[in-house]
């Protein structure tokens, strides 16, 4: 029928179709996908209320005419909206609820149609419905917890009363992306069908609803009542799934034991009066600095997409490529390289190195094979995609060279130059290094235009970034091409302008710095790490140090030391526990001893303990003993850190603030809900950090800030504006 539509707005309109029933439609105009801006959900109330004038209908359909059904709120919004005060943020939720309660309340039956993604918003506009038929290529889920939130539309009064308290606080404190046929197996949705099937599978259930053959009213009655739990089951659920969450989530995140509260204080209520409680415990929430961290964390990662998207489009496909060195870092990235389908030559000095390598990646497909994610055949093409060799027979067929042979200037610029030799006009060589300058590199090609660092992490098969390091000579086309190749390897390039450490271990060597003089006056090394790790990072720094390689970490150190000499060169004439644990080779987890003692256990898992030695070769380079307060901890490490990126984003070493932020996340594991280092900043506030920084100003220049910090807080600017 091709009636005016009952209502049209600027993302859904509202028409009736043959016999009776009605359609409301998302169809977000000018937009690819649809999403809940504040002006969705107003329409959605206005729809709401023209099927409910209209007396002649027998129900609903909600469909989505994009490939998407709804991706979830509008995120953009998040910042301003959670500016305002608790008391504003709770009568926006209370009024928007309005408009999903007025879809419940329909004097006819409802029926979703899920024909894509349908995430936080986007889902409990399905709940809001009586039924849901899903498509099988759908993709549900609660997903708010992600970002230090819950669902704040109904989610956690309707989806506990659907499928049950301890299905519904698995999926809103885990927040994870549901299949259909999960879904349909604890009744989030009612039935899952062929994505060309959906339509008539949805409208059939719904005639069949609306001619009494399914009881609508009592699932509603069922989303609008009480949680049906006796005490028992209550008490069972909510204490063991509070004493779960406290210890998965821990006191960093805070959002998913609050969701559990609310369900658990909404139980006895009705739909209203639990939805009230959502909205007051959701303003809570909104207003903490995780959810602001890990909402900016969110909107970041996906400007750096489309940077790396805009990469892609500038830059040439690498159809095939060859990797120089097959050790640690030469083997991850071929294998890597050949997973995401780019075939590639391994090419080493040592058969032994290439048997290695070899291994290594057939170790990595068998466990895909093992856990289904691979089947034999694939993986077995996979490992046949990467070839090793010994010569640079069929160098000139390659796109790109990615050499990770020794950390050595004079053999890498050797192989450098012989490589260039060896392979067609333009073809891109990158290096692997982790400290040597790329300015310094280049001098050994003749084509710098097509030379710059590609800096991948270990395990590369695990680390998300890649440091693409561009030297003065290097043409765009080649920054664009590795940039796209490391996003075709299932990477996020953030490109960096070559310095000493590049962007990553130059902002973390600062950190360490600040560990070393923590030790030095007489902090405990044990101490430190529980209280860094309490901090958010996934190991402290004498941990990580250990796992870095003492050795490896005392080798930067110096690169670093002769680049940045005002603040990061020893020049105080006395050891550092660093010089200590080299010099009696104590090189960390690599030879079972560094600032820890590890043994492996019975799983074969390396096992750490304090080792008494450790506090013996310390003494000498100790100024006694103290117990550093835990602020004072944190502060000798993170002012360090942040001056450093502060420094890095004044000397243009990257564009923007997003990217010094997202590379430290992705590349040291900066804590997430903190949202980076000028996150951070900003959180704490620019006055507040040049206070501190004036505290240990007797520490020397790493704690010095810079012009740019005091014009910052002069003007009360942040890196991340609301
Ligand atoms: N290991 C890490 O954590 C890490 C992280 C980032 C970057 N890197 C960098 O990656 C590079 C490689 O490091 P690694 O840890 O894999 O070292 P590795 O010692 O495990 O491997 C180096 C390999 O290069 C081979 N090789 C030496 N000369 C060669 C030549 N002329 N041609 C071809 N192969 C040659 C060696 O036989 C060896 O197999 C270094 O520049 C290192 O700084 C290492």
């Amino acid at each position: 029928m091709s009636n005016a539509p009952m209502f049209q707005g600027q993302s859904l309109l509202v028409e009736k179709i043959d016999n009776g029933y009605a359609e409301l439609r998302f169809d977000r105009q000018g937009d690819a996908i649809n999403k809940f801006d504040a002006a969705t959900v107003k329409e959605l109330g206005q729809a709401a209320e023209a099927l409910k004038k209209d007396g002649a209908i027998k129900g609903l359909i909600v469909t989505s005419a994009k490939d998407v059904f709804i991706v979830g709120a509008d995120i953009t919004e998040f910042g301003a909206s959670f500016q305002r005060s608790e008391e504003d943020i709770v009568g926006w939720l209370e009024e928007s609820n309005k408009s999903f309660s007025a879809i419940e309340d329909l004097p006819f039956p409802t029926v979703t149609a899920i024909n894509g993604i349908a995430l936080g918003g986007g889902f409990e506009m399905a709940l809001s419905t009586d039924y849901r038929v899903s498509s099988s290529t759908a993709v549900i889920g609660l997903p708010e917890a992600k970002l230090g939130l819950f669902p704040g539309f109904g989610g956690t009064v309707r989806l506990p009363r659907l499928i049950g308290a301890d299905n519904a606080i698995e999926w809103i404190a885990g927040g994870e992306q549901q299949k259909p046929d999960a879904a349909l197996k604890v009744h989030a949705v009612d039935a899952v069908v062929a994505p060309d099937k959906l339509r008539a599978a949805a409208l059939k259930l719904l005639q069949q609803a609306a001619e009494g053959k399914y009881d609508w009213k009592a699932r509603r009655a069922q989303k609008t009542g009480k949680l049906q739990l006796n005490p028992i089951e209550a008490m069972m659920v909510f204490s063991t799934s509070k004493a779960f969450i406290a210890g998965q989530a821990g006191k960093n995140y805070p959002a998913p034991l609050a969701a559990v509260s609310a369900i658990e204080k909404a139980a006895g209520k009705g739909r209203d009066e639990a939805l009230k409680i959502e909205s007051q415990a959701f303003a809570k929430i909104a207003k903490t600095t995780q959810a602001d961290a890990l909402i900016g964390l969110f909107l970041n990662d996906q400007l750096i997409k489309k940077k790396g998207k805009a990469y892609v489009k500038a830059g040439k496909k690498v159809q095939h490529a060859a990797v120089l060195g097959a050790g640690i870092m030469g083997g991850g990235i071929s294998y890597q390289s050949a997973v995401k389908g780019v075939p590639v030559i391994m090419k080493d000095i040592a058969d032994k190195a290439l048997d290695l390598g070899m291994e290594e990646a057939n170790k990595l497909l068998s466990k895909q094979v093992e856990r289904k994610k691979l089947t034999p055949e694939k993986a077995g093409h996979i490992l046949s995609t990467i070839r090793p060799t010994l010569n640079y027979g069929d160098f000139k067929t390659v796109d790109i060279v990615v050499e990770a042979v020794v950390e050595n200037p004079k053999i890498k610029k050797s192989v450098l130059a012989e490589t260039e030799a060896q392979v067609k006009e333009g073809t891109i060589i990158a290096s692997n290094t982790s400290s040597i300058s790329i300015d310094e590199l280049a001098t050994a090609v003749k084509h710098p235009e097509n030379f710059l660092g590609m800096h991948f992490f270990n395990p590369v098969h695990r680390m998300p970034l890649v440091e693409v390091i561009y030297g003065e000579k290097t043409s765009k086309e080649a920054i664009a091409t590795v940039a796209a190749y490391a996003a075709a390897m299932g990477k996020t390039p953030i490109v960096v302008k070559n310095c000493p450490g590049f962007l990553v271990n130059r902002i973390l060597f600062p950190y360490f710095y600040g560990f070393l003089g923590a030790l030095r006056d007489g902090a405990d090394f044990v101490k430190i790490d529980k209280v860094m790790e309490g901090f958010g990072w996934p190991m402290g720094p004498a941990y990580l140090q250990d796992v870095v390689g003492i050795d490896t970490s005392h080798h930067v150190g110096d690169v670093l030391a002769e680049g940045y000499p005002d603040r990061m060169k020893n020049t105080t004439g006395e050891k550092t526990a660093l010089d200590v644990m080299y010099e009696n080779k104590r090189f960390g987890q690599k030879n079972g001893v560094g600032f820890y003692k590890y043994e492996t256990d019975p799983k074969g898992k390396p096992k750490k303990f304090a080792d008494p030695t450790t506090y013996e070769l310390l003494k000498p380079v100790q100024k006694g003993q103290v117990d550093m307060s835990e602020e004072e901890i944190i502060d000798r490490h993170m002012l360090p850190m942040i001056i450093e990126t502060v420094r890095c984003l004044d000397d243009g070493i990257v564009e923007t603030p997003t990217e010094a932020d997202m590379g430290l996340i992705m590349g040291i594991g900066f804590p997430p809900f903190r949202g980076g280092a000028l996150k951070y900043a900003d959180t704490i506030g620019m006055k507040t950090i040049l206070d501190k920084c004036a505290k240990y100003a007797h520490l020397g220049k790493l704690y010095e800030p810079t012009e740019s910090m005091k014009k910052m807080a002069a003007e009360g600017r942040l890196y991340f504006p609301k």
